[in-house]
């Protein structure tokens, strides 16, 4: 009779950081590991094999209905909290465009809860499916000041938030078609729609970021703020977009790696 693998045999060649969280989440389950393993050996990343990773502080439910969370995007959260830290405004209603797992939104209603701020957060997407985990994420939370909307962008706000929001954050797709061919493969486990955006202006992947802009002015308060994270070759074009709809104070921030990678622009 063959003896049964053990579960460091059934991890073996497996990258050692990825070993190790695979044997913490399935190694009291050899079938399970043994799934969990094959799935890994197929190229599907860890973060949807494993379902839930850390994105600063929350540990988020993700599933390949859901872009996973970049560590860009952490530092998107850290902008937006300045952002707001600066304003002072006592309760302020926040918007997530394209919340996809929740990471942003709930991120900053988590931290914000944290410094005794409570927000009220809308969180929209295109994406029944995505709505769905970042519903489950802010269950998991216990995060209750937030409502879901499902549809295109702003398409779905109700007209009562005309010239109310304090801040939206938004990470819309933004890689150009011909870019995505380039990426690294696995990223077609993602959601293409969470990742590829039209091109406009003569600019690959820009259109979703046109639209966010353009549409924040008549969203925000006065004061208010958008914080919106695009693609390296995205910032001239995005700051003339902004501008031209009237955004001032605009401010650009790189990201770890020193690329251009987020806006903030205000509502005068
Ligand atoms: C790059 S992912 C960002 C997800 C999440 N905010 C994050 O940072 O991890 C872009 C998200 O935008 C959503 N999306 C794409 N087109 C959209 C549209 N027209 N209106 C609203 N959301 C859209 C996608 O479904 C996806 O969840």
């Amino acid at each position: 009779m063959t003896a049964e693998p053990t579960a460091a045999e059934l991890v073996a060649g497996l990258e050692r950081r990825e070993a190790r969280w695979l044997l913490e989440e399935f190694g009291s389950d050899p079938a399970r590991l043994a799934a969990a393993v094959a799935r890994r050996r197929s190229g599907e990343p860890l973060q949807y094999i494993v379902g839930h990773w850390p994105f600063r502080g929350l540990d988020l439910d993700l599933d390949s209905r859901v872009l996973i969370p970049r560590p860009e995007t952490e530092e998107l959260v850290g902008v937006a909290l300045d952002v707001l830290a600066a304003r002072q405004v006592a309760a302020p209603t926040l918007l997530d465009l394209g919340c996809g797992s929740g990471a942003i939104g709930l991120s900053l209603l988590a931290e914000l809860a944290a410094r005794g701020v409570l927000a009220t957060l809308v969180a929209v997407d295109v994406s029944p499916g995505a709505l769905a985990v970042a519903r489950r994420n802010a269950r998991k939370h216990a995060l209750t000041t937030v409502s879901f909307l499902e549809g295109s962008w702003y398409e779905a706000l109700d007209a009562s938030l005309a010239g109310r929001i304090d801040l939206i954050v938004a990470n819309p797709p933004y890689v150009g078609a011909a870019e995505y061919g380039t990426l690294d493969p696995v990223i077609a486990h993602e959601p293409r729609g969470a990742l590829v955006a039209a091109d406009a202006r003569g600019v690959p992947g820009l259109a979703d970021l046109v639209r966010v802009v353009e549409g924040a002015p008549h969203w925000l308060s006065a004061g208010g703020a958008l914080v919106v994270e695009h693609g390296d070759n995205h910032r001239e074009a995005l700051r003339r977009v902004a501008y031209g709809v009237g955004l001032r104070d605009l401010v650009d921030h790189d990201d770890l790696a020193g690329k251009p990678r987020i806006l903030v622009a205000h509502r005068p």
